[in-house]
């Protein structure tokens, strides 16, 4: 058995050579940055589908040659990875990426106002810094798409930042990530109003190969972004989504303090979360 050379909260990542790596999606499950006991069966092969959906449709896009970037993606099919790594295991999980020097932000964008970025609005009128009108409520949509960019912390909780402090890091590297986070939040977001679902907000990862920039990690899973379904949805609640609503509402529900270790899940939420996985895969791969 080979061994991971990083375990990340849900993916695995083994080593192949100079140029490149496997990345592997486990069925593990990640809420308030801890990692459950019980697997979510089926759910690493589900992320896995819908990133490689997405990073077909960017390709298809024209996205890339407009705006300059590729992405890290060398072979989805584990049959056709190099000699000793075609694990059947890995079927439908696993991903051959091209080693890339990651830059350590999260390019986030949102169009509505949810998660961390409506705490702040309402402690201060601001979201990651940028104004916001005044009269905005949970989930309200924003008058225009924002760029609100986090560190990736090595431990804990990434940390929301103005885009300024990214812009001191990177100069106009920056700007460049911003932009084509933006189209590719718009492209995406305008494919799924066709399904009827909005595209809340999303993460995006880059790195650099070359001096060039790189879309890598996952692309518009249900883990990285807010899905919601157009007919649940209403300003001034916060719409349920298509990932672990059911397990951050039952953690709350019996009160776990959201430190180490998380507790088990019973069998209900485990299947109810798995089916909300089964139902975005469905209609993003109808609609794409
Ligand atoms: N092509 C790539 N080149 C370099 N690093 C990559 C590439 N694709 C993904 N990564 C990195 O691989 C890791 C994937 O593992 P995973 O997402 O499970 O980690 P994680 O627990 O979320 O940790 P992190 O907070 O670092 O993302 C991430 O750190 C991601 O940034
Ligand atoms: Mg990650």
């Amino acid at each position: 058995m080979r061994e991971p050379f990083y375990r990340g909260k849900v993916r695995d990542l083994f080593a192949v050579d100079e140029s490149s790596f496997i990345v592997v999606a486990t069925d593990r499950l990640s809420a308030f940055d801890v990692v459950f006991p019980d697997p979510i069966p089926g759910k690493g092969k589900i992320l896995t589908h819908v990133s490689n959906l997405w990073f077909q449709a960017i390709r298809r896009s024209g996205l890339q040659t407009q705006l300059g970037f590729s992405d890290h993606l060398l072979e989805t099919d584990v049959m056709r990875f190099p000699e000793g790594f075609r694990n059947p295991d890995w079927a439908g999980r696993a991903v051959l990426v091209k080693k890339c020097k990651r830059i350590d932000f999260e390019c986030v964008v949102r169009d509505y106002l949810a998660g961390s970025a409506y705490k702040e609005y309402v402690a201060q009128g601001t979201a990651c810094g940028i104004p916001l009108p005044p009269g905005l409520r949970q989930a309200s949509k924003l008058p225009a798409a924002i760029f609100t960019p986090a560190t990736k912390a090595e431990t804990g909780h990434d940390e929301n930042i103005p885009f300024e402090q990214m812009q001191a890091s990177l100069g106009p590297l920056a700007d460049r990530l911003r932009e084509i986070s933006l189209a590719i939040f718009k492209f995406a977001s305008t494919e799924m109003e066709r399904a009827g679902i909005l595209l809340c907000d999303t993460k995006f990862e880059f790195g650099l190969l070359n001096d060039q920039i790189v879309l890598i990690d996952e692309v518009l899973t249900p883990d990285s972004s807010r899905y919601w379904n157009a007919k649940n949805y209403a300003v001034g609640t916060s719409p349920a989504g298509f990932d672990k609503q059911f397990v951050r509402d039952y953690v709350e529900s019996i009160g776990w303090n959201k430190e180490p270790p998380a507790p088990a899940l019973p069998e209900e939420i485990v299947s109810k979360t798995l089916g909300l996985y089964a139902e975005i895969e469905r209609l993003i791969q109808t609609t794409l």
